[in-house]
């Protein structure tokens, strides 16, 4: 079909994403029904539904080309029809060129279209490889890109090792899962397959699946003697990103290896612990109740947060008007209030559930353990949720109260 002289063989239509204006596969043509899932039926891949993420990933890359100076140069190996890549170039002051690549020879075609219509040609390239064979032809040192976003179908596994080996030192490697069934326990081989790790179908499991992630991302580049520092990860709708820094040396990766761990969880007494080590002993007991434990790992046990950048980035979002900014500044704000918090949340409907009594305002839970000296947030990674060092006991005595009051 034609659309002002850009000739493509599929049902297309013009869209405004942020700054870009992009041709995309016309989603109606393909849905069988309200409830049918467009966008894996249509011949290129775009989802609207991820404008959202879209956005917090401009923020996050202003916030890193503020940080890093200079210029950037910028892979996006899975680009679809080039949306991310083109707002990127479009958005982010300090990115010089970006490369963007789709195995899919008619993605390519459209991407090479949405870089002429938005005036990126010699800014914006467009390659047509695998994903792991293009990453690895940048692999060599004065080649590497600055920043790696990897935006696949399903589980971003197979495309780690390659990206980090693509990065330079220091460089920011951004991932996208949306492969949360495995991460969140409803599959757990397919998670220690893909993962290494062995995911819990907790109330907190949104953040697990975010641990698992990072898990094998700090364990691949390790191999490599790179350390990883995260610095913001977030859990929205059905998938779930994380931005890293990727930093060269034996030290730093030797320090990112013991950032390691397990999480071990109680189902009995809602007792949660984390253990820091990968060949460290677990006990197999709640320190609480004394009945057996779960073990979730290895996964990453350090911080998922920087709050600095997390702060940063929600600086970066008063700039800008983009379409989704108030549902992300409401994100953004959990997270820079949660960033220095402990590793798992309570959800107080699953614990007023157990105790069968109505579930109170999560901010006045968290207002009454502040109270008491505990450390406690929201986090963004669900409604109810809780952050907080206090045991659960204490937690449960906490909604005991407020319930009454
Ligand atoms: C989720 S889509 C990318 C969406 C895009 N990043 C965006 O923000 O709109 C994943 C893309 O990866 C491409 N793909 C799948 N396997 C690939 C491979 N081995 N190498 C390169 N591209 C691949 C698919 O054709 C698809 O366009
Ligand atoms: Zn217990």
């Amino acid at each position: 079909m034609g659309l002002n002289g850009l000739e493509l063989n599929f049902p297309v239509e013009r869209v405004r994403e942020g700054e870009a204006e992009i041709i995309v596969p016309k989603l109606d043509a393909y849905r069988r029904g309200p409830w049918d899932y467009a966008p894996s039926r249509a011949p290129v891949f775009y989802n609207p539904a991820m404008e959202l993420a879209r956005d917090i990933a401009v923020l996050a890359l202003q916030v890193y080309a503020d940080r890093r100076g200079g210029s950037l140069r910028v892979c996006e190996p899975l680009a679809g029809c080039g949306v991310r890549g083109v707002r990127f170039a479009l958005e982010v002051d300090g990115v010089e060129q970006v490369v963007i690549n789709d195995l899919n020879p008619r993605a390519v075609e459209l991407a090479k279209k949405n870089v002429e219509l938005n005036r990126l040609v010699g800014r914006v390239f467009v390659e047509n490889r695998d994903a792991n064979v293009l990453l690895s032809g940048y692999a060599a040192p004065k080649m590497r890109f600055d920043v790696v976003d990897l935006d696949p179908f399903g589980s971003p596994a197979p495309y780690i090792a390659s990206s980090v080996r693509a990065l330079r030192s220091g460089g920011l490697l951004a991932i996208t899962a949306t492969d949360m069934a495995p991460l969140c326990g409803v599959h757990p081989r397919a998670c220690l397959r893909k993962y290494g790790g062995l995911p819990l179908r907790t109330e907190y499991c949104h953040e697990l699946a975010v641990r698992l992630v990072l898990g094998l991302v700090a364990r691949t580049a390790a191999i490599y003697n790179l350390g990883v520092e995260p610095l913001l990860s977030h859990a929205t709708d059905h998938y779930l990103r994380v931005y890293c820094r990727v930093r060269w040396g034996k030290q730093r990766a030797n320090e990112s290896m013991g950032n390691l761990g397990y999480v071990l969880h109680c189902f009995h007494c809602f007792h949660r612990e984390v253990v820091k080590g990968l060949a460290t002993p677990i006990s197999e007991t709640c320190s609480e109740c004394g009945r057996r434990v779960r073990v979730a790992g290895p996964l990453w046990a350090g911080p998922i947060f920087d709050k600095e950048f997390c702060q940063q980035t929600l600086k970066e979002l008063e700039t800008r008007e983009f379409r989704h900014k108030a549902r992300i500044g409401k994100i953004l704000r959990l997270i820079v209030e949660e960033a220095d918090g402990p590793a798992t949340y309570y959800t107080l409907n699953s614990l007023c559930d157990v105790m069968q009594i109505p579930t109170p305002s999560p901010k006045k839970v968290v207002e009454r353990l502040k109270s008491e000296a505990y450390w406690a947030s929201l986090t963004h990674f669900n409604p109810t949720g809780v952050r907080t060092d206090a045991k659960s006991e204490k937690v449960m005595d906490v909604l005991r109260k407020s319930v009454r009051s």
